[in-house]
């Protein structure tokens, strides 16, 4: 991919609880989770640096309790961080005087968590047009926008309907469509599936990844689940009781996890999942191929249409240049699980 802007930078961000955190940081010298225990602290998040792009899906997997929470609400301000620095749209968050921060999750943050409270006694309509009321915007203009989102994740005709009346992967679809009637730049998505079945978790991460090619926000999605964070991410940052230990496209992590930790959670992944045809092209254009493929997509999405095909197919970039060709041997070797190496 073309190299987007940044659009959140995290640097050494730490948040420590405990009695006395900023004194823990305050000498030389980064204190280790021994001495962060010892002291009678939590290490909920240490010495984490992260860029997260312009338009894209920025997943952070790990553990219960590893610190994704906690992380991101120290990326959107709802909590203090003991020490760092937060660069919003290049911009330190942390300066930001308290109005300007309210004006600014307002305005440009919008996030969903495992447990959306609605608000049970406002039907679907009124739910989703709740942060614009609360902006201030009239009642036809508020509605006129929410009817957009709501038909958007696909809640058309229960606008009436009230979150009791719903079930939870509706009410996970009001709240979605509540995070985004306000527009937002940065989309904040705390394991907003984690709690449904996992049939219904599927069906929503289509869906999300659906109405994100619609709207290319940038977006930061916390998930403990490793299928659904190589599903739907760009990239991945693994966390590790509290620190970042790899960031990585889930290609990039099946086939070189940094850590036994995170090889741990690699291991049972099917490769076709996250090999790219990029990664198994050969190069030169073949002779009459059977058509061309963008070299972004996953072996498993064409791995049929190859194997079915009399001739290779051509592999392209995001120009339409040929890089290369994939054969159907190659694709059978990465299904069979010999293909991709490093
Ligand atoms: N307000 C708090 N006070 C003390 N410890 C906390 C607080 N919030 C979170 N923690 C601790 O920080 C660690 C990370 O928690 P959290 O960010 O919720 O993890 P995750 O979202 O990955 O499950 C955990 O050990 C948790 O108990
Ligand atoms: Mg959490």
């Amino acid at each position: 991919m073309h190299q987007q802007p940044v659009k959140l930078g995290c640097h050494n961000v730490w948040k420590l609880y405990g009695p006395h955190p900023e004194r823990l940081l305050a000498g030389g010298a980064a204190p280790d989770l021994d001495a962060i225990r010892a002291s009678g602290h939590v290490g909920a998040v240490r010495n984490v640096s992260i860029d997260v792009r312009q338009g894209e899906i920025f997943v952070i997997m790990g553990l219960s309790g590893s610190g994704k929470s906690t992380l991101v609400r120290c990326l959107s301000r709802l909590v203090e961080p003991t020490a760092g620095e937060i660069l919003f749209n290049g911009k330190d968050l942390l300066q930001a005087r308290p109005k300007e921060l309210i004006d600014i999750r307002r305005h440009k943050m919008g996030m969903v968590f495992q447990h959306f409270a609605l608000l049970p006694h406002l039907n679907v309509l009124q739910n989703v047009a709740f942060p614009l009321q609360v902006q201030g915007i009239g009642r036809a203009a508020r509605e006129a926008r929410a009817e957009e989102v709501i038909a958007l994740v696909g809640l058309e005709g229960r606008e009436a309907y009230f979150p009791r009346q719903l079930s939870g992967g509706q009410q996970q679809r009001v709240g979605i469509a509540r995070s985004l009637v306000v527009e937002p730049e940065l989309w904040f998505l705390d394991e907003p599936f984690s709690a449904l079945d996992p049939l219904i978790r599927r069906e929503m991460q289509d869906e999300f990844l659906r109405v994100q090619q619609l709207l290319h926000k940038t977006i930061v999605f916390i998930t403990h689940d490793f299928d659904e964070a190589i599903r739907i991410a760009d990239r991945i940052a693994i966390m590790k009781d509290g620190e970042v230990i790899q960031v990585a496209t889930p290609e990039e992590l099946v086939l070189n996890p940094a850590a036994d930790y995170v090889a741990e959670f690699t291991r049972y992944v099917s490769r076709a999942k996250v090999v790219t045809l990029g990664r198994i092209a050969v190069p030169g254009a073949a002779e009459g191929a059977a058509g061309t493929l963008p070299e972004t997509v996953r072996v498993e999405a064409v791995a049929n249409e190859v194997e079915a095909a009399a001739a290779p197919f051509n592999v392209i970039d995001e120009d339409g240049v040929v890089i290369g060709h994939v054969t159907r041997q190659a694709v059978i070797d990465v299904l069979v699980g010999r293909g991709g190496r490093g």
